[in-house]
This record gives structure tokens, sequence and C-alpha cells, in this order.
């Protein structure tokens, strides 16, 4: 294991009712490691947030799977960094390949929200990730690259360390298909590569990136194994109390 703090991140997406997830704070507040050992982390939708953020302990917080990247404003039905940070929410998850697929979320929104949630102390996790087309046609490297220059665009070095990335390869979200824990690797040493060019070797070398795609107890220890990957982005290994905390459990080891 490398010596950057682990982060499991579980993105319940749209996911369960109150009493679920209530259900579910309860049971894994009081068995999650020490946050000096792993930081644990539940995207819940933003309806959720305020009785969790309210019951989420010391070793265990909640974040937002959304944000709009403005502070205010006529946008019905959205939610802005300062109500999230009022609510006391410390993460959010930014670009998520379904928001940018059914949502039309670009790399430009990706940048303004990453920028707004980093000015209202909330952590955004950036989230990268190709296609199956793009994966076969072998340009996988500078599609990454470009999402990651300009979600960073005017992101100063100062903040860099405030950021978490996510690389999720579409064509292993919720598919059962993983990337291989080499090939998820080699394309996250690639991201870090790009944030050194765009920065310096040292920032880069302290950023946290995340993999995430059909990660689950059984394999995700072939991911944290590997030297660049600081932990996983979990979609449904991460709705059952048990399966969640083994995945945080491997990151202890
Ligand atoms: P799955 O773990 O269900 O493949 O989802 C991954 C994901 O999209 C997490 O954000």
């Amino acid at each position: 294991m490398n010596k950057r703090r682990p982060i499991i991140a579980g993105n319940w997406k749209m996911f369960k009712t109150k009493d679920e997830a209530l259900e579910f704070i309860y049971q894994v507040n009081v068995q999650v490691p020490d946050k000096e050992t792993v930081e644990s982390v539940i995207f819940t939708p933003s309806i959720f947030l305020r009785d969790l953020v309210k019951r989420e302990g010391e070793n265990l917080r909640v974040g937002a799977q959304n944000m709009h990247e403005l502070e205010e404003g006529a946008y019905t039905g959205e939610i802005s960094a300062p109500m999230l940070k009022s609510y006391g929410v410390k993460y959010v998850i930014v670009g998520h390949s379904e928001r940018r697929e059914y949502f039309n979320e670009t790399d430009q929104s990706v940048n303004k929200k990453a920028i707004q949630a980093i000015q209202h102390e909330i952590t955004p996790i950036i989230c990268v990730g190709e296609s199956l087309t793009i994966r076969e046609e072998g340009t996988t490297d500078e599609y990454v690259q470009k999402q990651i220059t300009k979600s960073y665009a005017g992101i100063a070095r100062a903040d860099v360390l405030k950021t978490v990335i996510a690389y999720e390869p579409i064509w292993a979200i919720g598919t059962g298909r993983t990337a291989t824990p080499e090939q998820a690797n080699d394309t996250i040493k690639m991201i870090r590569k790009t944030l050194a060019s765009l920065y310096d070797v040292f920032t880069a070398d302290q950023v946290r990136i995340l993999y995430g795609g059909s990660v689950k107890p059984s394999n995700i220890a072939s991911f944290l194994q590997q030297s660049d990957i600081d932990g996983a982005l979990v979609g449904g290994a991460s709705l059952e109390p048990a399966s969640y905390l083994a995945l945080v459990q491997a990151a202890t080891e």
C-alpha cells in the first residue's frame, strides 16, 4: 500500500428510502475503522443529506452526489455549494459519467463545480473515464488527459490537494466487467503524470486517485495493491452495510 491515505467512497446513486438510509448509517457508524487509517464516505441522494449528516460519526462521512456550478439563482430543482456547506456536507461528486451522459455535464461544468466546491470548503471528487469505443480505439490516454486538463483549468496549485479524482471507465460501471488492476493503474499513473505537467511532481504524487467500476469485496484488494490506486468509488457494492464494511476493511490491510 502506498503512503496516501485511502478513501472508500460509496455512491448510492438513486437507491434507498429514508429508513433504509438511516439503518445503514446506524450500522456502519459503529463498525467503520478509524478515519486515520481509511477515509470512509457515503454519497447519498441529496434528500437524505440533512438527516444523515446529523448522524454521521467521527469515522464515517456523508457527501452529495452533485451540486450546481453557481452560488445561487433561478435554477429550479438544483442545490448549491453554500446550501451543502450550511448542512455541514464536506464532500461532493462532480462529473460522474451518468451525469455527463444523462444530464449533459461537460468538462467545463465539472471544472466550474470543482472550483465552486473548493471555494466552499467541500472536497470535490472529480470523475473521469472513457467509453468502450474510446478504449477500443486506443485513445484512452489522450481522452482522459483532456478531461483532467479541462477539469483543473484555473485551479491553483495550492488547491489541488483539496480535490480527489475518481477514474471510472464507463464500460466497467454496473456491468460486472472491471478494468484489470494493471489497466486501471496504468491510466491512473497517466493521470498523475498529467497533474505533474500541470502543476509539479510533488503535488501530483500526493493527490488521491480512486478507481471505480464494478468494485466488490472480492476484487478490491487487487486494485488497492496497485502503486497508484488510492481507494475506490463504489456503486452497487456500497449499498449493504456488510458489503461496504468489507470494502473499507480491505483498505486497512
Ligand atoms: P458500480 O460499482 O455499481 O459499478 O458503480 C460504479 C460507480 O459508478 C460509482 O460511482
